[in-house]
């Protein structure tokens, strides 16, 4: 038996600066789509993975993070005494009560795999997820792209990383791996390389937002250099570790939208209205409606 993985951490303190000025006093894990802002999203997709701490590494101008999962006792008694009961759900059900939340400043943005090193203290020895709350996953029925890596953690005990194909054009985006197969959508990575440009890179088998590592890594990211970008890559200190560990690459099933970019924002933004009971109507015939003028031109 591999030891549980309880706690995941949610590196929140990146500067966002593909959103300005949209996140130049709030961070882009707020940015909501449609009602629910992306860094919620995470952690519901956290909590159905099992989680029970979760770890945020947050930075200035991050306070609306920490106040979106504390109790708002002033919101929540005036809509006790409105007798608002729907709201008060919604207000809160935001975490279930068995989950706990950790902050840890990072003083300053050093890169991702200096903000996943900042949670030494908190996750210690044990495994631990990171998610990236800017690459959203609608796991279609999955149960989410986490529970899928947990399970596949939970089978081999070692490190997993979340992976899918894309454009052989935009390898320079992301971390991409050399896989090598074991079964249907699971890989061993044999090498991995930051934003290599399309000429270089090894595949398209690109690491997207979702990681389960193991605690090796701390050791490792405090020996890591300056890589790409002039950051702390989190991708050269998983490079170290598989020299070491097996470290597995899964393509988890659902839809990932990168809503760190405005155009993956928008496409989210759009298709959960689509989704959404109480919008999916009104929305889908708007949406038609826009689509027919723009096609005759009116
Ligand atoms: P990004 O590469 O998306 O950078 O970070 P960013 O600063 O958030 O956004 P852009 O590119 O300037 O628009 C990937 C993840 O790592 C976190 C970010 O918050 C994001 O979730 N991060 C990045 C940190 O927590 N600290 C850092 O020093 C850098």
């Amino acid at each position: 038996m591999h030891k549980k993985i309880r706690k995941a951490v949610f590196p929140v303190a990146g500067m966002g600066t593909r959103f300005l000025p949209a996140t130049k006093a709030s961070p882009k894990e707020m940015l909501p789509v449609v009602d629910k802002p992306l860094i919620q999203y995470a952690a519901e997709e956290a909590v159905a993975a099992g989680i029970d701490v979760l770890v945020f590494i947050t930075g200035r101008t991050k306070r609306s993070i920490t106040d979106h999962f504390d109790k708002a006792y002033e919101l929540e008694t005036e809509m006790e005494q409105r007798g608002k009961e729907k709201v008060l759900d919604l207000v809160r059900g935001i975490l279930p009560a068995h989950v706990s939340c950790v902050y840890i400043r990072q003083a300053e943005a050093l890169g991702l795999g200096h903000a996943v090193g900042c949670a030494r203290p908190v996750v210690g020895d044990d495994p631990f997820a990171v998610i990236l709350a800017d690459d959203l996953v609608d796991g279609q029925g999955s149960g989410g792209a986490l529970k899928q890596m947990v399970d596949i953690y939970d089978r081999f005990g070692c490190s997993v990383l979340g992976v899918e194909e894309v454009p052989p054009d935009e390898t320079h985006k992301y971390g991409v791996v050399t896989p090598e197969d074991i079964e249907p959508d699971l890989w061993a990575v044999k090498a991995i390389v930051e934003k290599p440009d399309p000429r270089d890179a090894p595949s398209n088998m690109a690491v997207v937002g979702r990681y389960i590592l193991t605690p090796r890594i701390f050791d490792l990211l405090e020996t890591t250099s300056k890589g790409a970008g002039g950051e702390i890559q989190l991708t050269d200190a998983i490079a170290a570790l598989l020299k070491e560990e097996q470290v597995l690459a899964h393509r988890f099933k659902g839809k990932r939208y990168d809503c760190g970019s405005k155009l993956g924002y928008l496409q989210a933004t759009v298709e959960y209205a689509l989704k959404h009971p109480e919008l999916r109507d009104d929305f889908g015939a708007y949406i038609n409606t826009l689509c027919a003028d723009r096609l005759t031109g009116s």
